[in-house]
């Protein structure tokens, strides 16, 4: 989709913003009066609140030059920030994007304490994010049921600012894209050796990628990561990604790592048949890694980061490991496997010890779709975030915050690291009562990280997809890419020169 900044602007439809109180925004507000009043007319007959998201449409007003005048909240004024833009235009994009037009025009207005620039930047991103589809595997769609829009005139004064930062979210917005392509493609599709084949890719952005295959990791002593991988046809890969941007190519790098469970069947602790085909995505994780070292290397960020995505299918098999069976790690811990639907974390434990090992990080952060308990605990409207650094944790927080992409802080402590011990290893992979789970999730990960690193742990199980009907204006129906957004404003803020 083709984006412009432009101070005057056409086409077929033109979207304008409506606050809380039902009233227009001065865009509106000006295309009102040439419309001799058919516009608010349009909203008191809708009875238009100007609730975040709720729309008015209002077709061939005269006296205005577009077909279709559409009228989006943004809810209350004062309280209305960048993200509110961003959702305001993604609703915007949502709701034309296959309604005929071609080309629209949208007029967001200024808002308290958001530059102009700023406000044209995150209308922007809102258009693009919403425009996304996954199409891949759709032979027959009906041409109502296709996108007809091909082009966004964001219309303000002093675009050239906004076309500066364009390009750098742009950036962001393909690594995201590439996020959300990994987590909607089938996993008779996407399966280890065929993901990692697609970070191959990004060895024409500049980035270092290194693939493992199982006899390596063997030799590595990587026998929790395996143990899962086992009982599957298709054999484990371990990918790393390397993006030296800073002066010192040598410099400490930030490592990120990722779950990457390309199927979760639980194993011969076999999932229930509802939902299973959900576990196409249990590599949100690895996808969000993988969709951040695409967007730092696009926009060239100027920082040393490395992105680790343990890849395994978990399958019950002739030759999948058992409840009860005892892993080595790579660290040399020992592991008691009393679930092997409790997986993620055994791959975990290798790829975190892998990446603290070989790149001598200054700090570890790793997402997982880890525990069907953080969405108990948390829903889906906040990732749950484990941290042994309170730094690290509230720069992550700010991140978050930043980019809509909303974590919260889960404690940790002794009292639950106790409750993965056993008499027959080092420890066992689950707690074996239904406590905390998501906590347990995160102890376990944290006997891997080496005393004095910092490390976060993001549970994304509720967050890199939605399952329910919720209407994201940002979103498809299904994966969200959550967590791309999120890295490269932490690598932005935290990392870069
Ligand atoms: N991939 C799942 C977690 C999950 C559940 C992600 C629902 C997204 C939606 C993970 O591997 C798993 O099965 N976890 C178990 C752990 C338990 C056995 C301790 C769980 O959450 O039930
Ligand atoms: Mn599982
Ligand atoms: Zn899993």
């Amino acid at each position: 989709m083709d984006i412009r900044f432009v101070t005057s602007g056409g086409g077929d439809a033109v979207a304008v913003m409506g606050g809380e109180g039902g009233q227009l925004f001065a865009a509106g507000q000006g295309l009102d009066s040439a419309a001799n009043g058919r516009i608010t007319r349009a909203l008191k007959a809708a009875r238009f609140t100007g609730a975040a998201g709720q729309a008015v449409d209002v077709f061939a007003p005269e006296g205005v030059d577009y077909e279709r005048v559409v009228v989006i909240g943004v809810g209350k004024p004062d309280a209305a920030d960048g993200m509110a833009v961003e959702r305001w235009a993604g609703a915007a994009v949502k709701r034309m994007l296959t309604g005929g037009a071609e080309k629209i025009a949208l007029m967001p207005d200024t808002l308290p304490g958001v530059a102009a620039a700023e406000v044209a930047a995150h209308a922007a991103m809102g258009a693009r994010l919403a425009a996304y589809r996954f199409d891949t595997y759709r032979t027959k769609m009906k041409p109502e049921q296709a996108p007809t829009l091909k082009a966004v005139d964001i219309v303000m004064e002093g675009p050239a600012a906004a076309r500066a930062r364009a390009e750098k979210d742009a950036a962001v917005v393909d690594g995201v894209f590439f996020a959300r392509d990994l987590v909607s493609e089938p996993a008779n599709v996407l399966f280890p050796a065929s993901f990692a084949e697609r970070l191959r890719d990004l060895e024409t952005l500049g980035v270092e990628v290194e693939i493992l295959e199982p006899a390596q990791m063997e030799k590595l002593g990587m026998g929790a990561l395996l143990g899962v991988a086992q009982g599957s046809a298709r054999p484990a890969r371990l990918v790393t990604m390397s993006w030296k941007g800073a002066r010192s190519k040598t410099g400490r790098p930030l490592a990120l790592v990722g779950k990457g469970v390309t199927f979760d069947t639980g194993g011969i602790s076999i999932k229930p048949a509802a939902s299973m085909d959900e576990m196409k995505g249990d590599m949100g994780g690895a996808a969000a890694v993988s969709g951040t070292m695409k967007a730092i290397a696009q926009r060239k960020a100027k920082a040393n980061v490395v992105g680790v995505v343990a890849l395994v299918e978990n399958m019950p098999g002739a030759n999948a490991q058992r409840p009860g069976d005892i892993v080595t790690t790579m660290s040399g811990q020992t592991i008691e496997v009393l679930n092997t639907d409790a997986e993620g974390r055994l791959i975990l434990a290798d790829a975190v010890w892998y990446a603290q090992d070989k790149f001598n990080p200054s700090a570890v952060i790793d997402l997982a779709t880890l525990t069907g308990a953080v969405i108990i605990a948390l829903g889906n409207e906040h990732a749950g975030l484990y941290s042994n650094d309170d730094e690290l944790a509230q720069a992550i927080g700010a991140a978050a915050q930043a980019e809509g992409e909303p974590v919260w802080r889960m404690p940790l402590g002794a009292a639950y690291d106790k409750l993965i011990d056993t008499p027959n290893a080092d420890m066992k992979n689950i707690a074996g009562k239904p406590v905390a789970g998501s906590i347990v999730g995160a102890q376990f990960v944290k006997r891997f990280i080496k005393e004095g690193t910092p490390w976060a742990h993001l549970d994304i199980a509720g967050t890199a997809w939605k399952s329910g009907p919720y209407e994201d204006p940002l979103s498809p129906v299904w994966a969200t890419g959550y967590g791309v957004r999120l890295l490269n404003r932490l690598i932005a803020n935290k990392y870069e020169e």
